[in-house]
């Protein structure tokens, strides 16, 4: 890629920390800070021709948002070692950068999935971008699975959030439904998407949910349906949680998304707490606890947790 072509694409200058250094050479592999600038710009710029999102233009995949969420990912990695079979599950994952950085932290591989629009859009730059073989299954984009090859070996599923027959909404479990969750069994991943593979079970429970940067993409209705969707997938257990960040305001407002030049509301931390609350939970609020604040000037994160 040429000098003016990165320019046009990219408005941003490309910089990465000591720790996202280190992590994008091991991982690709790559050790020549130059090499893998243009590595990673090329991946980028392939990217942007499927959707032109501003966190792939500014560089902001590059920078773990998981690990924004300071509470959220301390439990996440608590939750790998005190429950057995804990499964993880990043929606919005675009280049899946935060599940493979929880899993160089220690979370299992095989224990993650990683979930998007379609398969064929962001998911297949990850392998590209760490430079891992896949292997795919299924028939069509809108249900086939990716399992990169191991050493990193985990689930790729593919689904509109807003697809009822992809997320159905159900009301938070009172109790355990399903053996896999409550650490005697080990997880199987065709008992958790059976009998379609790309179709989340009624009683698809998971310990932790992550999504960075998806919310903000909607307007407040979509983002409540968003929030009542994710919800119906998280496990009964006390401590489960649902986490995650995006741009927030002081004073609730509406705005005009730059990825989608789409009408966005932008949550205020008591507005978004409220809305989980009130209208998420409304009746089973007192089985959850929701905590939201702001990182920086910009972006707001949140957890919900299971009590
Ligand atoms: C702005 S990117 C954020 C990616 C990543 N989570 C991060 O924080 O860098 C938003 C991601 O959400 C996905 N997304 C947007 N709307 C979605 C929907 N309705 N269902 C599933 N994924 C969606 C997009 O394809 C994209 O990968």
């Amino acid at each position: 890629m040429d000098l003016s072509s990165r320019k046009t694409l990219f408005p941003e200058n490309f910089t990465l920390n000591s720790d996202e250094l280190a992590f994008y050479k091991k991982h690709t592999g790559i050790q020549d800070e130059e090499k893998l600038k243009e590595h990673i710009m090329d991946v980028a710029g392939s990217a942007l021709e499927v959707y032109p999102y501003y966190c792939i233009r500014s560089f902001g995949f590059l920078r773990f948002r998981i690990i924004r969420s300071k509470a959220g990912y301390k439990k996440l990695l608590e939750l790998c070692s005190t429950r057995q079979n804990a499964l993880f599950l990043d929606l919005g994952c675009c280049f899946g950068n935060d599940i493979r950085k929880a899993v160089e932290d220690g979370f299992p591989a095989e224990k993650t999935i990683a979930s998007d629009l379609y398969a064929g859009a962001f998911f297949p730059f990850l392998c590209v971008l760490f430079i891992i073989s896949m292997q795919i299954s299924g028939n069509s984009d809108t249900s086939y699975s990716i399992l990169p090859r191991p050493p990193f070996r985990f689930t790729f599923i593919s689904g509109d959030i807003f697809d009822s027959s992809f997320i159905s909404i159900q009301p938070p479990l009172k109790t355990l439904t399903l053996s896999y969750d409550d650490n005697t069994e080990p997880i199987s991943y065709s008992r958790l998407f059976k009998p379609n593979p790309s179709r989340w079970t009624s009683s698809s429970h998971l310990s932790v949910i992550h999504t960075s940067a998806v919310f903000h993409l909607y307007d407040r209705d979509a983002q409540l349906l968003i929030a009542k969707k994710i919800a119906s997938l998280l496990s009964p257990l006390p401590g489960s949680i649902i986490f995650g960040s995006h741009t927030g305001s002081k004073v609730p407002r509406e705005v005009i998304n730059q990825s989608t030049q789409m009408k966005a509301y932008r949550h205020s931390p008591e507005s978004w707490k409220k809305m989980w609350e009130e209208e998420v939970f409304d009746k089973d609020k007192d089985m959850f606890q929701v905590e939201a604040g702001f990182e920086d000037e910009i972006w707001m994160s949140w957890i919900v947790t299971r009590l």
